[in-house]
């Protein structure tokens, strides 16, 4: 029987070229189309082990998978060279802690053999679980931050936060409608415990955040004394709050979020139609008067996206370091996707805070993989954008002026815990670690940014 191999080049959904052998024969038989397999990222990746799948290949009756220490697969691992497997996964052990793999499959049925699959690279972790080149808090000259909620600062988010941070933000537990639940109730056990772990442990606190709309409690919004009682009372619970971490707390968002989305202009707050436009201004006052050493920031997110937006907030930090109102540095908190904003936009935004010589704080950065809800799972493609979008992130921060670096925190440890799932109402895979704790590619771009 006469075979021709007709090869036809299908770009596949993850952008990398699935060959697939279709045979021409003389004989009488339908023409047999033995599709090459489409890798998916490797996971559950251990210092000695990983996973990976592929969707079922129609017509296949098993799988021969290479894995090699080569991208050039001439280095093979043994077994793994063309090593026969019945199912569409399979979990690669006996590996060497912070190596780097390649591994490529092919499509069998009797005699016929597809070519060769997308090639997909992973790297085992130290023998300690962490990728090799990281802690990032050694890798980094500035502190690299996660939020973290109290019931979290145990196990594996323990384990990881002492092994690759120095510095956290509490995520929503040291905000106002947490501390101040009801009036004339003061209420730190959350904020206590969270201050107390990072003490313990050596790590800085950056305090998130004293006043900001969405954290507003019930009876403060609802507050029926008259507005130099509201005053009063915004004062003594900035003061008090401060005061108890002096020394403990680094930094503090005093005013968070404080301009509308468009139009460059301030929320209508309570704060605002209370206290008056200058309610911010009172609160950094405030806080400078409650502990002269503690970092003030003030913290927005679209800071890169919105110039409208920036240049209000902006022009506002301006007004208060000439008139001396006291503020040390801005958070741009980063909440952005893989494709944007550009690396440029960025660091031409970030340029706009250390122009004006004040600390810069990426304060909230989570990369969303999915903005346009058009995957249901992260392929490999979109984890190579979400790696470049945090590597650019990284070497945009690292290359500020010494004097201007404050650190980067990251939203969030794992991408099942992300905020966004809840915000979004879809899948995402924003963080830098997957739901198993193990490091992403992303990760391995916030390594990449370092250097
Ligand atoms: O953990 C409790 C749970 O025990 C309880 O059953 C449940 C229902 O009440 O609440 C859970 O706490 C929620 C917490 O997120 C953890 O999921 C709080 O109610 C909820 O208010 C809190 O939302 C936080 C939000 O700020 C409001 O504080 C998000 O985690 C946090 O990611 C988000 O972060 C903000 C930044 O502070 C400012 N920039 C935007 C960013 C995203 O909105």
């Amino acid at each position: 029987m006469h075979i021709i191999l007709i090869r036809l080049l299908v770009i596949g959904a993850i952008g990398s070229p699935i060959l697939f052998g279709a045979c021409e024969s003389d004989g009488a038989d339908e023409p047999a189309v033995l599709m090459a397999p489409n890798l998916s990222a490797p996971t559950e990746v251990t210092a000695s082990s990983f996973f990976v799948d592929w969707p079922f290949i129609e017509g296949a009756d098993g799988y021969q998978i290479d894995v090699a220490r080569d991208e050039a697969f001439t280095d093979f691992v043994e077994p793994y060279q063309g090593i026969r497997h019945n199912f569409s996964e399979f979990t690669v052990s006996d590996l060497e802690p912070a190596t780097t793999y390649y591994v490529r499959v092919r499509s069998i049925s009797r005699d016929l053999v597809s070519d060769n699959s997308n090639v997909v690279s992973v790297t085992t972790i130290n023998a300690s679980g962490s990728e090799p080149g990281s802690p990032l808090k050694d890798a980094a000259e500035f502190s690299v931050g996660m939020a973290v909620q109290v019931n979290k600062l145990n196990g594996q988010h323990q384990e990881i936060l002492l092994r690759e941070y120095d510095q956290i933000t509490s995520e929503y537990e040291m905000k106002m409608n947490i501390m101040y639940p009801s009036e004339g109730n003061l209420d730190f056990t959350q904020s206590d415990a969270t201050v107390n772990w990072a003490v313990e442990n050596g790590l800085d606190v950056h305090g998130h955040a004293l006043i900001w709309h969405n954290a507003t409690p019930t009876w403060v919004e609802e507050f029926s004394g008259t507005d130099q009682e509201f005053e009063t009372m915004i004062e003594d619970y900035i003061k008090t709050t401060v005061t108890r971490y002096k020394g403990k707390v680094k930094s503090w968002d005093v005013v968070n979020e404080a301009f509308e989305d468009v139009g460059g202009v301030l929320r209508n707050s309570v704060f605002r139609e209370k206290m008056g436009d200058d309610y911010i201004e009172k609160c950094y006052r405030w806080t400078r008067e409650a502990d002269p050493d503690v970092l003030i920031f003030y913290n927005d997110y679209n800071m890169v996206t919105h110039p409208v937006k920036r240049t209000a907030a902006l022009n506002m930090v301006k007004d208060f370091l000439d008139r001396g109102v006291p503020i040390d540095g801005f958070g741009y908190q980063m909440h952005i996707s893989h494709d944007n904003p550009s690396k440029e936009a960025i660091e031409s935004a970030a340029k706009e805070v250390t122009d004006l010589g004040l600390l810069l704080h990426f304060s909230e950065l989570d990369v969303r993989a999915n903005p346009a809800n058009d995957l249901e799972v992260l392929t490999i493609q979109r984890a190579n954008y979400q790696q470049n979008k945090v590597r650019e992130v990284v070497e945009v921060y690292n290359a500020i002026p010494e004097e201007s670096k404050f650190g980067i925190t990251i939203w969030g440890m794992k991408d099942d815990e992300t905020w966004l799932l809840e915000f979004w109402g879809h899948p995402d895979w924003p963080l830098l670690y997957n739901a198993d704790f193990s490091f992403k590619r992303a990760h391995t771009g916030f390594l990449e940014g370092l250097e």
